[in-house]
């Protein structure tokens, strides 16, 4: 494999035993670009053609108090597929906040788990403190990347081929953008919101398929919140107001503590090309939802899939290091226990119904992108290792018959999160792949793996070597060479 590296960063940090600066989120240092990976096993599916984009948390600097994997700087991570090939490139997202740390030498910003007091600097997003290192989720949008940060940031573009640097995007508001922006590849458009701690507390925008900000409104709440995800239909946007936000009183003390309020869950349906007078709300059973899957129209009726947390507040863990024990059980699903879980919000009689998918404790779902925001079938989720963000299988789901199926990774092995990729001339829903990268660590390397979506329980169908062990991360997307090019699929 020959491999090009760049010149290497200023980095200064020293090593730790921290839980979440060590084994598979070591950060990795390294930009490399390498133009034919070998194959470890199977064969690249021929009709790949495209591009699947990874965020990855990898810390530069000594940090200032206690890090939070969440902290780390943005890195994005490609693998290409075209003609049975494969080529790889990783960089890191050359944030305000990452260039001005290369100029001090170290670190500027505190992290989500110290004061706000501190950072040398003033920080931005929703918590008003934090680097904005563009490190949660990236998508494609108008025919580039563009990656993004959770508690709302500037939302950075680079090319998605060469991965070169282009900016900030200029429509960013200054609220910024949260972490997950949706595109509905159909129409190419890209629907996003943020939040933040002044009144109107969270907005709404729409962005068209020429990056032409087109739409953005006030969503008012009554205070500020914690959303982290949205969904959409063909016609509706949804956003959310749940009751696991920072406790008022402390936050007018500065200090950002979360905890659940006795309210119920809140949704806000928007019209797509909607006003601030337009918007309906729907109440539900209180919970938290890190992320949504999928929504549509049917009948009166918006569906909406996600994952309901049984326990949004779980207890401190006792076996974390001294000042982490907080940190430690947030990071764990099988402590906030989030399950497959259906809304229905009825546009006639303003009504909510739920119901429970499945019982199984699973999280950061995929699905085939080509069915947003319409009725879908199929769901593939992850399930994590207990006490850890770490990835160690996959769960689809039949929703119409209610079956599933689970690919698991023996110990030591370490998924991220897998998008679908339609095959091409697909003529069912789960007619793809899902595309994950590795990290072993018992073999300290990585890899690409690729799954045939309609057997995942068989395991990969085709293996392939990366040039370094990469640490892990958050958000993936997959984005067809097609849709790149043209921005729109409908
Ligand atoms: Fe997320």
């Amino acid at each position: 494999m020959k491999i090009e590296r760049l010149p290497a960063l200023n980095y200064t940090l020293a090593p730790s035993n921290h839980p979440y600066l060590n084994g598979a989120w070591t950060p990795l240092r390294e930009e490399v670009d390498v133009a034919d990976l070998e194959v470890i096993e199977g064969e690249i599916p021929a009709d790949l053609d495209g591009v699947y984009l990874r965020n990855t948390e990898n810390q530069i600097h000594q940090p200032l108090g206690r890090y939070h994997p969440f902290d780390g700087d943005g890195m994005i991570h490609q693998i290409s597929f075209r003609g049975g090939r494969a080529s790889y490139r990783n960089r890191f997202v050359r944030t305000r906040g990452l260039e001005a740390e290369q100029e001090a030498a170290g670190s500027l910003w505190g992290g989500l788990a110290d004061s706000p007091k501190l950072g040398k600097r003033p920080g931005f997003g929703a918590q008003g403190a934090l680097k904005d290192s563009s490190s949660t989720d990236v998508v494609v949008h108008a025919g580039r990347v563009l990656s993004t940060f959770y508690q709302c940031g500037e939302g950075y573009r680079l090319d998605p081929e060469t991965l070169e640097p282009q900016g900030i995007e200029s429509w960013t508001p200054i609220d910024g953008i949260s972490a997950h922006p949706k595109v509905d590849e159909a129409t190419g458009e890209l629907l996003f919101f943020n939040y933040s701690k002044h009144a109107p507390f969270m907005h709404y925008g729409e962005v068209d398929r020429h990056n032409r900000l087109t739409n953005y409104i006030a969503v008012p709440l009554p205070g500020p919140r914690l959303p982290h995800d949205m969904a959409f239909t063909t016609n509706y946007a949804i956003l959310n107001d749940l009751p696991l936000f920072w406790d008022p009183e402390l936050l007018a003390r500065g200090i950002h503590a979360v905890r659940m309020h006795d309210l119920p869950s809140r949704f806000a349906i928007i019209p797509r090309h909607g006003r601030t007078k337009d918007i309906r709300w729907f109440e539900a059973a209180p919970t938290y939802v890190l992320h949504w899957m999928n929504a549509y129209e049917e009948c009166n009726e918006i569906v909406l899939d996600g994952y309901f947390q049984e326990n949004p507040t779980p207890s401190p863990r006792a076996d974390a290091p001294p000042g982490y024990e907080n940190m430690m059980a947030y990071l764990d699903e099988h402590g906030f226990r989030p399950k497959l879980h259906r809304w229905r919000f009825n546009l006639a009689d303003g009504t909510t119904r739920e119901e429970r998918l499945d019982d199984r404790l699973v999280e950061f779902g995929v699905f085939n992108q080509r069915y947003s925001g319409r009725k879908y079938r199929y769901v593939y989720s992850t399930v994590t290792k207990p006490g850890w963000f770490l990835f160690t299988g996959f769960v689809k789901h039949d929703l119409e018959t209610g079956e599933s199926w689970e690919f698991n990774l023996p110990a030591g092995r370490y998924a991220s999160e897998a998008p679908f990729a339609p095959r091409a001339d697909a003529v069912a829903e789960d007619d793809g792949y899902l595309i994950s990268f590795i990290i072993d660590e018992n073999a300290g390397h990585s890899e690409c793996v690729i799954l045939d979506a309609r057997r995942i329980e068989a395991g990969p169908i085709c293996r392939i070597a990366l040039p370094h062990k990469l640490c892990s991360g958050t958000h993936a997307c997959w984005a067809d060479r097609k849709f790149i090019r043209e921005g729109a699929l409908g």
